[in-house]
């Protein structure tokens, strides 16, 4: 007996009936027909096995267990210390941003290194492939002899069949879209494929204690289709992020059973693949030798790191009744906000300037710490007055009072270590006006 189920693809709520709009996620025409065997599913193995329930002491504790260090420290940290045994963890990201590369990297580190055997299921590309990129990452001889194995197939059954025989310490699916389990359905990348592989991929992990990663898409619009679906299932959701054209990557976890959610890990893409970048604030600032205008410095925190960036402002007259506010880096929401905060606080004619935003590097900020940053940013623009000396650490309150940030002393001691004298913070001022009066 088979019954007919209705799956939302962005979001993955499920239904009886079909919706032209989803209620959950109010995305339109997201709902995709799949039919679901009456008899139940059997992920892998799954209900083979012997449960039973245990005392909570004789439970064994993965977190104690030694973590997989993935030879980088920067993905390291971003996992909460390396890679936990038996863990799932689901990197995402847009297609070309170089979650293949990132993965075979670390695939070779693990293999090479600590001599541990580790099977790269490659679903999008032949092996050959894969030897290509591979021998452009190391050289070809540091490849012989190492315990890495490449599997080329999406057939489910065929690469479980292999795993249990070879008993690997570490998977790599590349990508969990690819996979196909035959006689369930769906076709490959539909929602039951994708979900009933990641569920036998998971299974596999606990069983044998192996820590799996499991590549997955990102659909255009920049929703995670996949992804989203196998958020809550999987212990660790990461996204692999950058500008394209420029050589800055960044991994950033949005969910983690074993660590914070939200430290990052910073790479830039080089001629033999990623490369850690450790010094992170010298990567994003420019020299400061010269004065400019529409520039000033920020610090973010990115979990317990803080980081410089600088925060550039273009400001001109608007040709049109509707001036534009273009931000790259900060949300539009939030530049809005602080341009009223200005206009009112400070009489700038902000209702006819266009005005422009960009923190270089491709950074995303998220955190209000950079408010005062911008501001300096665009009265610097509008007044030719520079501040791309200055360091500015404050959020800005609808009064125009400067506002208390977290981990204000860290991140004046990052300012601090690359050289810098004018850094302005609540301890300096109160509002944002005294420091326009004091500057001018
Ligand atoms: P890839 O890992 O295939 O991306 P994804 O798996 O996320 O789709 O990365 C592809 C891009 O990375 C491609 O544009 C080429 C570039 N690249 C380098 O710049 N240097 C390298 O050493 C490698 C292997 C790839
Ligand atoms: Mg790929």
């Amino acid at each position: 007996m088979t019954k007919i189920k209705y799956v939302c693809s962005l979001c993955g709520y499920e239904s009886a009936k079909w919706y032209g709009r989803c209620p959950t996620c109010s995305n339109w025409n997201s709902f995709e027909e799949f039919s679901v065997s009456e008899k139940k599913s059997e992920y892998f193995e799954a209900e083979k096995e012997n449960i039973k329930a245990e005392q909570i002491s004789d439970v064994k504790n993965s977190l104690g267990q030694d973590r997989l260090k993935s030879g980088f420290e920067e993905l390291d940290r971003t996992l909460g210390g390396g890679i936990v045994p038996g863990s799932v963890v689901l990197l995402s990201g847009d297609p070309g941003i170089g979650k293949s590369t990132l993965l075979l990297q670390v695939a070779v580190n693990i293999a090479k290194e600590q001599n541990k055997k580790v099977f790269y299921i490659a679903g999008e590309e032949s092996s050959h492939q894969v030897k290509m990129r591979a021998v452009r990452l190391v050289p070809e001889k540091e490849l012989a002899k190492i315990p890495l194995f490449i599997i080329s197939s999406t057939n489910t059954a065929v690469i479980f069949e292999i795993l249990q025989k070879e008993k690997p310490d570490f998977v790599i699916v590349d990508s969990i879209q690819t996979m196909e389990t035959r006689g369930f359905p769906g076709f490959p990348g539909s929602i039951p494929q994708v979900r009933h592989a990641t569920l036998s991929f998971i299974s596999f992990a606990k069983k044998y204690n192996v820590p799996i990663f499991l590549v997955g898409h990102v659909t255009k619009e920049g929703i995670v289709a996949g992804p989203m679906l196998l958020a809550h299932m999987v212990d660790v959701l990461m996204y692999l992020e950058g500008e394209k054209l420029g050589g800055i990557r960044m991994v950033r976890a949005m969910k983690n059973r074993f660590g914070d959610s939200d430290e990052i890990g910073i790479f830039v893409m080089g001629e033999k693949g990623l490369s850690q970048v450790k010094d992170t604030s010298s990567f994003f600032i420019e020299k400061r030798d010269k004065k400019v205008s529409g520039s000033c410095i920020a610090v973010i925190m990115e979990g317990t790191r803080p980081m410089l960036v600088e925060v550039q402002a273009l400001v001109v007259s608007s040709t049109s009744g509707f001036p534009r506010r273009v931000s790259l880096g900060i949300s539009e929401k939030r530049i809005e906000l602080i341009l009223a905060i200005m206009q009112k606080h400070l009489r700038i004619p902000l209702e006819r300037l266009d005005v422009f935003i960009n923190v270089v590097g491709g950074v995303r900020v998220i955190e209000n710490a950079s408010d005062l940053a911008v501001c300096l940013a665009v009265w610097s623009s509008f007044k030719n007055k520079f501040f791309s000396d200055t360091v500015a650490i404050s959020e800005i309150g609808l009064l125009g009072e400067l506002r208390a940030v977290a981990s204000l002393e860290k991140r004046i001691n990052e300012a601090k270590k690359f050289g810098f004298g004018n850094i302005l913070t609540k301890k300096e001022y109160s509002f944002l006006n005294q420091i326009i009066y004091d500057k001018n």
